[in-house]
Parts: structure tokens; sequence; C-alpha cells
């Protein structure tokens, strides 16, 4: 049991009972994205985020089975990264390689890793050449790139490693800089809203009532102000909330 409603010009917005409810559906959505992506275009790019949000997501896509879904036909990128070696307990890509890519038939090649082992300016510029390259091939001109990018958002309103007053927040043409985190890993590596305006969808995932507060200031208020307000797919914006984020 779900329901829909968010402002006019806002995410489509829809709560679901709990956190596993919140996990099917973003499952289900995910799966969807995946399948019409490689039906219409013979690929699918696909951002994972971190935290631990995605942690029931992950485990729900590798239960559908190793054939479910067209991982030999997908790209995994990702939306942020923290500074760190890839074997780091706070590394998102370990996240991501334990809960989901050791477990679905996507190809080495096609995951696309941010290098947090590596100076941050220098991981960012590399990481951005490497989806200018995708880009080159899967997205010429202004296409979108990304046919879905998964977010989650911390209970102060960032998203991908966009935390609120930071310079990443004003960057308006690179796809990845280096952020800074207010909690450690302080030094982090993330996407941009310029590279969220190569998106095609977006999806943001948001369970837990320490949420609940930033949520209400970007639904009930219309405060803009908060990074997450301006996480905008080019097509579709849905923001997946459990009962206890929603309030
Ligand atoms: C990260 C994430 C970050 C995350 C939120 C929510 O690197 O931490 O990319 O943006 O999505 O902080 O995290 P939880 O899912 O753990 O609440």
């Amino acid at each position: 049991m779900s329901t829909s409603y968010g402002p006019t010009d806002g995410p489509e917005v829809v709560v679901l009972p709990d956190a596993d409810a919140l996990a099917d559906e973003a499952a289900a959505r995910v799966a969807a994205a995946m399948r019409d992506a490689v039906a219409a275009r013979g690929r699918c790019v696909l951002a994972l985020s971190g935290g631990s949000t995605p942690r029931r997501l992950h485990a729900r896509l590798v239960a559908m089975g190793a054939d479910a879904l067209p991982w030999a036909d997908t790209y995994v990128a990702f939306g942020d990264e923290r500074c760190v070696p890839p074997d780091d307990p706070a590394s998102n890509y370990r996240m991501a390689r334990e809960t989901l890519l050791a477990h679905v038939p996507v190809p080495e090649a096609h995951v696309l890793r941010m290098e947090g082992e590596r100076d941050p300016d220098d991981a960012a510029a590399r990481y951005e050449a490497l989806l200018r390259g995708l880009a080159a091939r899967h997205a010429p001109g202004d296409a979108p790139l990304f046919d879905l990018v998964l977010l989650g958002m911390g209970a102060d309103g960032h998203t991908l490693s966009l935390f609120p007053g930071t310079p990443a927040l004003d960057e308006a043409t690179r796809w990845v800089v280096p952020g800074t985190a207010p909690v450690a890993p302080h030094a982090r590596l993330t996407l941009t809203y310029p590279a969220l305006a190569r998106a095609r969808a977006v999806l943001l995932l948001a369970a837990g009532a320490e949420k609940r507060a930033a949520l209400a200031r970007v639904l009930v208020d219309g405060d803009d102000t908060l990074p997450v307000a301006r996480a905008r797919g080019r097509t579709r914006t849905t923001w997946l909330l459990d009962r206890a984020a929603a309030g």
C-alpha cells in the first residue's frame, strides 16, 4: 500500500509502510528502468548511491536471480564515494561490491569505480573523463547519460556528497568534484548538479524518522535550499519514503 503526492513542480513522492516495503518498491522500479533502458537503447547506465539504505535494495536485486535483469548490458557508476581505499569499511564501492556487484553478472569492465584511494582532485578528474568517455559512446550531444541515478538523503538534507554550505553545490560545469562532509570520512568525491542534469531519472530512497525533519522542510515548507531539493532527473524524479521518514 503506498500513497503518492508531492508539490506541483516537485518530485513524485511515494510513501511505503516500512523500510522493507520501500526496498521492494525500489527494486521493482530499478528493474523496470534497467529493462526499459536496454529495450530502448541497448544499454543501461545505473548510478548507485552509498550509505546503508541501499543494502536492502541490493539484496532484492540479487534475490531476483542472475538472469532476471540485463546486467550484461548495464554500466554501474557511483554517485559519490568516500576518499578511502576500496577495501575500507567506509567505502561505498566496498558496500556495493559485497551486497550487489559480487552477486550479479555485470561485466567487470562495466563497473566504473570512483578511485577513493587517489588524490581527490585527480580522482575527480579521472572519473569525469570516464563518464564523458561513456557519454561520447552512448549519449552524444546533450542526451541523458544516466538512465537512473539512485540517491539517498542525510538528516541534514544532503544527497550524494553534496553537503549544505559546501562549494560542490555551486559547481556549474564539472560532473565530478571533491566534496567535504561534516562527518568522517570528511574527504569525498561526488557527482554534481550538472551531472544530475544528464540523468533521465532520479530515484531517492529515504527511510527512518531521522530523515523526517529535512523531508518536511522540502516537501511541506517548500524549502529548496537543502541540497536534496535540487536533485532532479531530466524526465522523472521520484522519492520513495517509508512512513517513519514521511511522518
Ligand atoms: C554516502 C551517501 C549519502 C547517503 C546518505 C544517506 O556516501 O553516505 O552517498 O549521500 O545516501 O548519507 O545515508 P543512509 O542511507 O546511511 O541513511
